[in-house]
């Protein structure tokens, strides 16, 4: 899958995320001006590279507001195919949820799109574009979004980490084969080449004794990041901008799905001069794909304490099982999945029409985004959706506009589970969702594999 020397090629190195992104503020304002066009980027490969980025960055610039204010970004277009700017995570207005045919039009080549809304929640979120998105993300159109607490959380530092897989060819350019099927019909389009904040195997510059927030985005197509910071140890704060009962996890071992974030503390502990890996798991083995490096001085500070909670965002937690929309999604398709036909576009198609279209997934034997939504529900009610994994893949099924939280996996019933937009069903997973429908509108739910999206693993739900 990853030849080893993919891995160990490259060399020149820009500094850690020089360069790569600028940190906006809010004004109310003017807006955030984004802008959609080809740029360069060099990822340490030793070629620069053609890609699509937002204000000339990969990953787009850090849009950063607090907790409550409102955001307010001009989408410019200078792109050669429409495009739209989607809010990953954030509850906000369904007119600026940036999908196209959905909830607003396409943003046509040369025009602007103006999305203004407020941000209820802290934590660290992303944008990326939500047209041709296999493509359009593919080639560096995502950034991130963070919301910053009323409080400051008292760390002495925070590291952002937009963690992305590329497929790279021998010129370092980035593969034009998007969308291709055997993509689709597998695990999505893998790379051979993952960037922290667009960078190769850079050098992330640590303190010693310094205790860092840490804000880490799986911004990749279709890859699961297996990530472990050696020698380190990291507490989760918050998974999908969500603050959680903080939990450390053994040899800094985290698993980040598309799309999904991870809040982490992490006191650098380590010696003073080190430079401790940051590796990444994959079927064949290990690969480096980040340095902690840390200065000589050796900071001895009085021991920093537990790490303390982040503050729960104000998400309407009262789950009324009892009383609760329920429906459920058979996920259905994909190589070995056994899928014969399905229904795409109102017809009934054989699995051969269905490829010839690149349709190769369907929910409930319907391949693409329905007319119809899967469920309607009033303001306020309960929404459960009973999801089955019914093939052979993993997938990472992302809900617009709400946090849902696990009630039951594989018949068993489960208490606390943290709050998501992004949540990992592996092969012959049951799992039954829920969450309060509490923002009305028309809401995409679809697997974040973008691969797996475009193929046909989308849907929709309405609030009213
Ligand atoms: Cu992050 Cu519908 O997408
Ligand atoms: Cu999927």
């Amino acid at each position: 899958m990853i030849s080893r020397r993919s891995f160990i090629a490259g060399g020149i190195g820009a500094g850690f995320g020089a360069g790569s992104t600028f940190r906006l503020l809010a004004s109310p304002i003017e807006p955030f001006r984004l802008t959609a066009m080809p740029a360069k980027a060099s990822f340490g490969t030793g070629h620069l590279a053609d890609v699509w980025a937002y204000n000339q960055s990969v990953p787009g610039s850090i849009i950063t507001v607090k907790k409550g204010d409102e955001l307010a970004v001009l989408l410019e277009n200078r792109l050669e195919q429409p495009t739209s700017l989607h809010w990953h995570g954030i509850r906000l207005e369904n007119a600026m949820d940036g999908v196209p045919g959905l909830t607003q039009a396409a943003v046509q080549p040369g025009e602007d799109f103006l999305y203004r809304f407020k941000v209820p929640d802290a934590g660290t979120y992303w944008y990326h574009s939500h047209f041709n998105s296999p493509e359009q993300v593919g080639r560096g159109l995502a950034g991130l979004l963070i919301v910053e607490e009323n409080d400051p959380y008292p760390v002495d530092r925070e590291l952002h980490l937009v963690v992305d897989d590329w497929r790279l060819d021998e010129d370092g350019q980035i593969a034009g084969d998007f969308s291709a099927m055997h993509d689709i019909s597998h695990g999505g389009r893998m790379g051979n080449y993952i960037t922290f904040n667009g960078q190769f195997n850079p050098d992330v510059p640590v303190e010693h004794g310094e205790r860092v927030r840490v804000r880490i985005l799986n911004a990749a197509n279709s890859r699961i990041i297996p990530l472990g910071f050696e020698n380190h140890d990291v507490t989760v704060v918050a998974l999908d901008g969500q603050p959680v009962v903080a939990f450390s996890v053994a040899n800094g071992r985290l698993t980040l799905a598309p799309g999904q974030r991870v809040d982490a503390v992490i006191d650098m502990f380590a010696d003073p001069g080190g430079r401790y890996p940051v590796n990444f798991f994959h079927r064949n083995g290990v690969a480096t794909v980040a340095h902690l490096s840390y200065n000589t001085t050796l900071n001895i500070k009085e021991n920093p304490g537990d790490v303390p909670q982040l503050l729960a965002n104000p998400l309407n937690k009262k789950i009324d099982l009892d009383n609760a929309v329920v429906a459920s999604l058979n996920m259905e398709g994909g190589a070995m999945g056994g899928m014969r036909q399905a229904s795409y576009d109102g017809k009934n198609m054989g699995i051969r029409e269905l490829v010839d279209q690149g349709k190769v997934w369907a929910f409930n034997g319907v391949v693409g985004l329905p007319d119809q939504p899967l469920l309607k529900a009033k303001t306020g009610q309960t929404i459960v959706v009973e999801i089955a994994n019914n093939n052979s893949w993993p997938h990472a099924m992302h809900l617009h506009g709400h946090h849902f939280t696990v009630v039951e996996r594989n018949g068993e019933m489960v208490a606390n589970h943290p709050w998501h937009d992004t949540l990992l069903i592996n092969r012959s997973e049951k799992v039954r969702i829920a969450f309060v429908a509490d923002n009305p509108g028309k809401w995409l739910f679809h697997c974040h594999m973008l691969e797996h999206q475009m193929g046909g693993m989308i849907t929709w739900l309405e609030v009213v």
